[in-house]
């Protein structure tokens, strides 16, 4: 047994969701395309598979299969949705277009309880998102639940330990969905809870330690979860064979330099560089009005300061990278286009003579956050809101310059000071301040002024893709609104962005 679950992805929304919701219950999950090779399936020798939901339908051609193969391997199977769909088209059922699709929630009665819904309570809320449904079942399955809209809500064959459900148990709007992912991977492939992040890091500060075998490693800090907790992860391995560097770029928020310096560098102890690059960066984004040039420029000299300070550190071999999961499993997916280029900032070119170290590449975002919190690192640093490379550059509109940074950094310290106050920090995906190019009229103390409007922008989402404006209450937008023009010069007026991605993106550039 190696405790494992593999998710073979679709093309669905959520399969990330289901290898998290797995994760959560204390068991290593992967997810692989749907294409992956059986043999690479046995190596992998996954003790049950869920095939995930995904946007097509198993009636046409060219919908996404697999080989029929992985039905002989003995290998407990869960598919969701058309992962069920085309579970029972492949073993003999039929599948067609529903005359009505079925979005949105539903009740499930249960008329047979086998393990998958072990104490699972009839008529529970369940989550639905289909247009095709399963018309005949294949040979030696059966129908275990139905919704008033769909006669085979959930089917299974418990001899062959192949389960089939319609809604999707990973979202949290399928009530005992939890429940029903424990049942998969408890009871019917007899897995141990094995995953925890304590273990993690006492095997992963055992690995590094093999791997770099007393040698020198380079580390770049930027302020954000990631790049904190790996360099904490490594220097717990390694400690002072481990150097960090910090390029300060200037675009960074309001004390966030001075904390990664007094953090790392004084409580930490952990050998630190700090790079002040500000007058660097400023000087080649001076006159730049244009967002993908703005990305490239900034990208690109962070390469060079980057690397200008690498080679005063000789010796040093490998570098370590705060990679996490959905980064690569992300990048292994061609089919989503680019809207911005996205560079990260923190991202070197792999020409770099180094060996690389991702302590963080098998991780998900809130396991990351609970290794920080294991590790001792600030809660202000582990629960920070993520924030892109290019920083403040991208939420000046236009041109850049040093009066405009400094004016919408003070506006964004009051807003991620008044929404901690409030308490929903942790709640918003991001929240933040955006300075537009343009004036308006206002009037103060009698006196007419013409400033600059500040946008603040604050989202809720789960991983960026798509967001929903936060409904963020009318007693908090007022003490932002009346703070900001009375505290911040040059700001005259307030707008709150009441824009969803899509159609707008998270960032105004
Ligand atoms: P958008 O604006 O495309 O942003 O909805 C989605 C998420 O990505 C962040 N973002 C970036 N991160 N470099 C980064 O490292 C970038 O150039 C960049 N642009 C956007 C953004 O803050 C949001 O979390």
């Amino acid at each position: 047994m190696n405790d494992n679950i593999l998710i073979l992805d679709f093309g669905g929304q959520y399969s990330q969701l289901i290898a998290r919701r797995v994760r959560e219950a204390n068991v290593y999950s992967v997810i692989y395309p749907y294409d992956t090779n059986i043999a690479d399936i046995k190596d992998l020798d996954p003790d049950g598979i869920i095939f995930s939901g995904g946007p097509n339908s198993v009636t046409i051609n060219g919908a996404p299969m697999i080989n029929k193969e992985i039905f002989n391997l003995g290998i407990p199977i869960l598919g969701i949705c058309y992962g069920m769909q085309l579970m029972a088209k492949l073993m003999g059922g039929k599948v067609q277009k529903a005359k009505y699709g079925e979005y949105g929630k539903a009740k499930i009665n249960i008329f047979k309880e086998d393990d998958l819904f072990l104490n699972i309570d009839n008529y529970s809320q369940v989550w639905m998102s289909h247009g095709d449904q399963v018309l005949e079942l294949p040979e030696g399955f059966n129908i275990t639940a139905e919704t008033e809209m769909t006669s085979m809500a959930a089917i299974s064959n418990p001899e062959k330990n192949f389960y089939g459900v319609q809604f999707h148990p990973e979202v949290v709007h399928t009530v005992q969905g939890k429940n029903i992912i424990r049942n998969f991977i408890y009871k019917i492939c007899q897995v141990q809870a094995s995953w925890n992040m304590a273990d993690y890091i006492n095997n992963k500060v055992k690995d590094i330690k093999n791997k770099v075998n007393g040698q020198k490693i380079i580390c770049g800090l930027s302020g954000g979860v990631d790049s904190a907790v790996a360099s904490t992860l490594v220097y717990k391995a390694v400690g002072k064979q481990l150097t960090c560097i910090f390029v300060d770029h200037g675009l960074l928020r309001k004390g966030e330099a001075e904390q990664v310096k007094r953090t790392f560098g004084e409580e930490f102890n952990i050998p630190l560089v700090y790079v002040d690059a500000r007058e660097r960066f400023l000087d080649k984004l001076s006159g730049v009005k244009d967002p993908e040039k703005k990305r490239k420029i900034i990208g690109r000299e962070f390469i060079r300061v980057f690397e200008e300070e690498a080679a005063k550190l000789e010796d040093a071999k490998y570098l370590v990278q705060g990679t996490i999961y959905s980064d690569v499993v992300e990048s292994g997916n061609d089919t989503t286009s680019t809207i911005k280029s996205h560079h990260n900032v923190g991202g070197l070119p792999e020409d770099m003579n180094f060996s690389l170290i991702e302590p963080l590449r098998n991780l998900f975002k809130d396991e990351v956050r609970r290794i920080g919190e294991v590790l001792g690192l600030p809660e202000d640093i582990v629960w920070r809101q993520p924030f892109p490379g290019p920083g403040l550059a991208i939420r000046v509109i236009g041109k850049i310059d040093r009066e405009k940074l400094e004016i919408l950094r003070d506006a964004d310290a009051i807003i991620q000071e008044e929404i901690k106050e409030a308490g929903i920090y942790k709640e918003i995906w991001q929240s933040f301040a955006v300075l537009p190019d343009l004036k308006s009229v206002g009037v103060m103390g009698d006196v007419r002024t013409y400033g600059y409007p500040l946008i603040l922008r604050a989202v809720t989402s789960d991983d960026a893709m798509t967001a929903d404006w936060a409904r963020l209450p009318y007693s908090l937008l007022e003490t932002i609104s009346n703070r900001i023009v009375n505290e911040v010069k040059s700001i005259n007026r307030v707008v709150y962005d009441i824009t969803s991605k899509p159609p707008g993106t998270i960032e105004w550039e």
